[in-house]
């Protein structure tokens, strides 16, 4: 198996910028699977579906074509919104675990970012790193990123998203939102991107060290 890189933690905590800076630096492709949940419930509310309907998710996610990954639609806040309820449907979580599985065990390995790859997707991960930051700073990393897309939003409903978020994906029963016991905490409240990538860089290289396995 490659080198695998787990990088979980919870909405607008920087993972995903660490995540494609660590794939850009070890040469590893790199998967979103925040995204996968975004497109289930983007495709599911076009067709005007519940998205608390557990079998109306999980046909959604059965249904999904990668290229909707791409789609700008499921960048917005409503996308994030909708990806958090329809990720609570065990029946979703399994459809969506066999490509994200198949997409870690690809030589040369992979950089993936969400809530429950150090956990569930890939517990066997070389590398595994916990990105979060305060709700405060997060909030506004979120309102800054989308009133650059042209969404209309204050900063208190973001930091009010982000709160519901938290508890919606660490409250659920099935693979919630954690810290895997053997992921390092990387808080990038007070960091720089610069700053939180070299952090994160330093952590990889540890493990890498640790398990005598070179990337790419
Ligand atoms: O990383 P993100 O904000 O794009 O994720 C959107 C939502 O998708 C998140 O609130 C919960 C869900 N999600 C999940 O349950 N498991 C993952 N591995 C990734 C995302």
């Amino acid at each position: 198996m490659g080198f695998i890189i787990a990088v979980d933690g919870p909405a607008a905590s920087g993972k995903g910028t660490v995540a494609s800076r660590l794939a850009a630096a070890y040469g590893l492709p790199m998967l979103d699977t925040g995204l996968l949940y975004r497109a289930v419930g983007v495709r599911l509310l076009a067709i005007g579906g519940d998205l608390d309907d557990p079998s109306a998710a999980e046909a959604s996610a059965r249904g999904l074509d990668l290229s909707e990954l791409e789609k700008p639609e499921v960048r917005t806040r409503a996308a994030g919104e909708a990806a958090s309820r329809v990720a609570v449907h065990p029946g979703v979580r399994k459809t969506l675990f066999d490509l994200q599985r198949a997409f870690a065990e690809r030589e040369p390995g992979a950089v993936i970012d969400g809530r429950d790859i150090g956990t569930v997707i890939a517990p066997d991960a070389h590398a595994k790193l916990y990105v979060t930051a305060s709700p405060e700073v997060r909030a506004d990393r979120r309102w800054k990123q989308l009133t650059g897309q042209g969404e209309s939003v204050t900063f208190d409903e973001i930091l009010a998203d982000i709160h519901k978020r938290d508890a919606r994906d660490g409250g659920r029963k099935d693979a919630p939102m954690t810290q895997a016991v053997d992921a390092i905490l990387l808080d990038t409240s007070e960091m720089s991107i610069e700053q939180a990538f070299d952090a994160a860089r330093r952590i990889v290289e540890d493990a890498r060290a640790r398990s005598g396995n070179l990337p790419g």
